[in-house]
């Protein structure tokens, strides 16, 4: 119904519209080609009782056609009033979308530098996570944080949202006393006593990397540009964890330049985050379910690094183009991982990856056009097309252009395609245009091989994908194999194994093993007490249907703590699946402490 009500009012405008939709971005009202935002300085106050973020937006704008109309996004905001050189202004809010919001429509004039919004977010301001003490790790304050990818900028701040659209901002933002805040910019590392902190970001960044974060927070330098912020309780346990990050940066500076950012800061999160890791330029959100204790999920803090390049340097024009960050960015992580653990290491991680591609093509059906690179996104919220597609199929199509053209040559042209459109966006099309310009139209032979076009316009998975080794695994296939046979679990070698080979061979046991069989691998190998999240996930997804009551508890537990919605979503399938009442009973308890973003998800899968 939504979908008709939104094509009947998309023909209703165009129709009295004599004017043509010049829009690229169909997940933004706004008009960048007539007004656009350049400059940002943001008043605003956190208020923890109310849950509002209240204040001034302030924009620069550069107005490019003599048009008379600034149009912004917004989802949700009250707007009380719109000012021009300190004078009250006229605006519009537009139809309510139920995925887009509402288009701001501000009037200026050809002459107009800036104007100010005095907005309050709403109720549900989807980029918000407020969370109570008890929800954090110190129990004793509250805590703020924002998600704004992909079109959730709009629901805590006005903003032309959409990637295309780069501003450079300050900010000014009153929280309570006790607490530090922090912000995808330049940080404070100590808390200021009358709580108000002021922040600067000279970089240019499109809204959906505006980030805020709001709690009892110390930080801790692990390096001359990096370091790390988090709950008193979980700082030592994080910079324990992510001691590799001035190394990480230093490798991937020295393969595709210079690092833009300055800094690169990370803030670890409470465990409701729906997220692994959110890229914010300066300052990575992370989720604590990577602080395994042994630093074998730090591939993370590579991949959000990566970023700092693909993404936050170079971004998808459109979300439709999701891939050209993601995809680029996994390519990219897994070389810094190469090169600080070695081949073996990071074939580990492709062929890990390969499993996650295979397991969405399937999901998905071969044929599916959410199998394409290019997405089609139209008329749907982005987030429910994202999948593991632009992330894995967008590497397996890198490394097969690496391996085809030699890396040496492939790297040349990478580190070019960051330099050329810094700062810039790129869709797919420019992009094919770019690689076959730069790289692939001078070599045919190559070329042919690669057959980009069907990479990126037809579905499933092309029967030139590399073809990834790993002797690691062969040993963990070989450990399966032994355990098959009945041979004593003490007498498998498993000394050494990192998380990835436990994930492997949680993956690869027969999938109906019975209570007997997984209890005799639970005494041995202490599944369910794992501290690392990614091997109880792995396990739980064994537990589940076998019906092994020993993992219930701590399955429970996992549940009632932890928002990541890579791992709630098949957890909680496979639970529903199994026994619909307890998946139904788990989630009413567990909803509150999700994000708005897990539980979008989750809903549809339980309720
Ligand atoms: N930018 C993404 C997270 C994201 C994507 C948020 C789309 C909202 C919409 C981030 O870089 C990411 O990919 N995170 C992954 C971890 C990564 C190692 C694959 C995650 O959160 O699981
Ligand atoms: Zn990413």
């Amino acid at each position: 119904m939504n979908k008709i009500i939104t094509i009947l009012f998309t023909l209703f405008i165009s129709a009295c519209n004599s004017k043509e939709d010049l829009r690229v971005d169909l997940h933004s009202f706004s008009e960048p080609h007539h007004v656009v935002t350049t400059h940002l300085d943001l008043d605003v106050e956190v208020d923890f009782e109310k849950e509002i973020i209240s204040g001034k937006a302030r924009y620069e704008i550069k107005n490019l056609t003599g048009h008379n109309q600034l149009v912004l996004d917004v989802n949700g905001l009250e707007i009380d009033k719109v000012t021009i050189d300190n004078k009250v202004s006229s605006f519009q809010l537009g139809y309510q979308d139920s995925i887009l919001g509402q288009p701001l429509i501000i009037d200026v004039d050809e002459d107009t530098k800036a104007v100010s919004i005095f907005y309050k977010t709403g109720a549900e301001a989807k980029a918000l996570q407020w969370l109570n003490p008890k929800q954090t790790a110190g129990k004793k304050y509250p805590f703020l944080f924002t998600q704004s990818q992909a079109i959730l900028a709009r629901t805590w701040l006005p903003c032309q949202d959409s990637p295309g659209v780069r501003f450079s901002y300050t900010a000014k933002v009153k929280v309570p006393k006790d607490l530090l805040a922090i912000m995808s910019a330049e940080n404070p590392t100590e808390k200021i006593t009358d709580g108000e902190y002021k922040f600067k970001m000279n970089q240019a960044v499109p809204a959906y990397l505006m980030a805020l974060g709001v709690g009892d927070l110390v930080f801790e330098s692990l390096g001359e540009q990096t370091g790390v912020y988090a709950e008193p309780s979980v700082i030592k346990k994080a910079s324990y964890e992510f001691s590799e990050t001035q190394k990480m940066l230093e490798i991937a500076e020295m393969m595709y330049g210079k690092y833009a950012w300055d800094r690169y800061d990370m803030l670890v999160l409470p465990p409701s985050f729906p997220f692994g890791g959110m890229e914010n330029p300066r300052l990575t959100f992370v989720t604590p379910t990577i602080l395994a204790g042994d630093r074998s999920l730090t591939s993370l803090v590579a991949h959000e690094l990566a970023h700092s390049w693909s993404g936050n340097l170079v971004t998808n024009k459109t979300w439709d183009d999701f891939w050209l960050n993601e995809g680029f960015t996994v390519y990219f992580e897994r070389r810094i991982m190469e090169k600080l653990e070695g081949r073996e290491y990071a074939d580990m991680l492709s062929l890990l990856g390969k499993q996650d591609l295979e397991h969405e093509v399937s999901a998905l059906g071969h044929s599916h056009k959410d199998t394409h690179l290019k997405l089609d996104l139209s008329g749907r919220d982005p987030d429910d097309g994202f999948t593991d597609i632009a992330y894995e199929k967008g590497f397996f199509l890198l490394r097969l252009i690496e391996e085809t053209v030699g890396r040496k040559q492939f790297d040349f042209f990478l580190k070019k395609y960051f330099t050329t459109h810094a700062f810039k966006v790129i869709d797919t099309e420019a992009f094919v245009t770019y690689i076959n310009n730069n790289l692939l139209n001078s070599q045919p032979k190559l070329k042919e091989k690669i057959r980009l076009e069907e990479w990126i316009y037809s579905s499933g998975i092309p029967d030139n994908c590399p073809k990834v080794n790993s002797i690691k695994f062969d040993a963990v296939e070989g450990a399966i194999k032994s355990f098959l046979k009945g041979y004593p679990l003490e007498n498998i070698k498993t000394q050494g194994w990192s998380s990835h080979e436990w994930l492997h061979f949680l993956r690869h046991l027969p999938k109906d093993l019975d209570r007997n069989d997984l209890q005799k691998l639970d005494q041995a190998f202490g599944f369910t007490s794992s501290g690392n999240s990614e091997v109880l996930n792995a396990w739980f997804q064994l537990t589940i249907p076998s019906g092994y009551m020993q993992a219930d508890k701590d399955l429970e537990g996992f549940l009632l703590t932890v928002g990541r919605r890579k791992f709630l979503k098949p957890l909680y399938e496979a639970l529903y699946k199994k026994d619909p009442e307890k998946a139904k009973r788990i989630y009413k308890k567990a909803r509150d402490n999700y994000h708005t973003v897990t539980i979008q998800t989750l809903d549809a899968i339980v309720l």
